[in-house]
């Protein structure tokens, strides 16, 4: 029995890695069929019906407009009037949501000043209804000049915050470096493909890394969104939280849409504040493609589709 148990997880596990190498050969159709989930909509108005539906239940929102990498200022300025709408749109629904926004999307890889502008209009005008944006952290190109681009911010304003990935071994020396400027930020593990010289690759050394830099934030004072699905360091976050007796208003766990419902229930029910990432929009593909590729159930998921079609 154990031995044809053994069997069938290796089966499963290296179809998991024929699908992961394979999804974005996929049509796109088909990864669109099985990334719904993961997606609010295509437009503002199915964003909104969901944020409300997780507001009604306690739990709080960062609406992302999906997109990256723009390839010209016409479609960073296109984003940022989208991004504009969503913090109007929050602000007359009074959502219990903030904004997230990706730096490439408003141009940081095609002119670095022109990208601090678009953000800092952004930051002002969520300022102005007592809002905040979230920076999202892209591949390890962009983080250098992310961070210049959240100090610049924070020397403006103070409603804005960055996010830190566990596995990257800077980042534990960017956490001591941004602690001094006083920052809030989202740590998670990190989604993007980086070289073994900048990046931990192995789960529990990244899980290590997860920790002590979570200890670091909550022990220097500064507010966290602590950004996972791994129960283990949620329960290692909690109990860290209360052997140091971390005041509620200095954290929030965070998790993906479609992601661990289950997990973000308890959370919600046990009394913690827990947000949850909506995004939403036309560009959905890269981002739908990193989170299948992470899904580990991916290829039962495959195989109980193909199974249906044949029905
Ligand atoms: P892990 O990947 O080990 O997952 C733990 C468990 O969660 C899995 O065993 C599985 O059960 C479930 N799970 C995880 N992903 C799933 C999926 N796609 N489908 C189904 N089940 C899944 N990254 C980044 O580089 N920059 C960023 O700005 C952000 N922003 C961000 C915001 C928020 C709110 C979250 C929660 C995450 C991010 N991330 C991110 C992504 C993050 O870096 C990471 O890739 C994912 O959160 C998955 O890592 P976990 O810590 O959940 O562990």
């Amino acid at each position: 029995m154990v031995g044809k148990l053994n069997l069938q997880e290796c089966f499963v596990s290296f179809f998991n890695k024929i699908i992961v190498a394979i999804v974005q050969l996929m049509p796109k159709a088909i990864v669109g069929f099985f990334s719904k989930r993961y997606i609010a909509g295509e437009t503002l108005d199915e964003a909104v019906k969901l944020v409300k539906s997780l507001n009604n239940k306690g739990i709080y929102a960062t609406i992302d407009v999906l997109g990256e990498s723009v390839g010209n200022k016409e479609e960073a300025l296109d984003a940022k009037n989208k991004a504009l709408q969503v913090l109007d749109t929050i602000h007359k629904y009074n959502l219990l949501a903030n904004l997230s926004v990706k730096p490439t999307q408003m141009g940081l890889n095609i002119d670095e000043d022109f990208a601090f502008q678009q953000i800092c209009e952004l930051t002002q005008k969520a300022k102005e209804i007592s809002n905040f944006i979230r920076i999202d952290m892209e591949d390890s190109p962009y983080t250098d000049l992310t961070f210049k681009l959240l100090k610049r911010l924070r020397e403006k304003f103070d409603n804005t915050g960055v996010v830190i990935q566990a596995y990257l071994k800077r980042s534990y020396d960017d956490v001591l470096m941004l602690n001094k400027i006083g920052t809030n930020y989202r740590l998670c593990k990190g989604i993007y493909i980086e070289p073994p010289a900048i990046a931990y690759k192995g789960k529990q050394e990244i899980r290590n890394n997860y920790l002590k830099i979570l200890a670091t934030i909550l022990k220097a004072g500064n507010y966290i969104g602590i950004a996972t699905h791994d129960e283990y360091l949620i329960k290692a976050a909690k109990k860290m939280i209360n052997d140091l007796n971390i005041q509620k208003d200095k954290f929030e766990f965070q998790m993906l849409l479609g992601v661990r419902e289950d997990l973000r229930n308890k959370i919600n029910s046990e009394g913690y504040k827990i947000r949850i990432y909506v995004p939403f929009g036309k560009d959905w593909y890269a981002y739908s493609v990193r989170r299948l590729k992470e899904n580990p159930q991916i290829a039962g998921y495959v195989f109980k589709s193909l199974f249906m079609i044949n029905r």
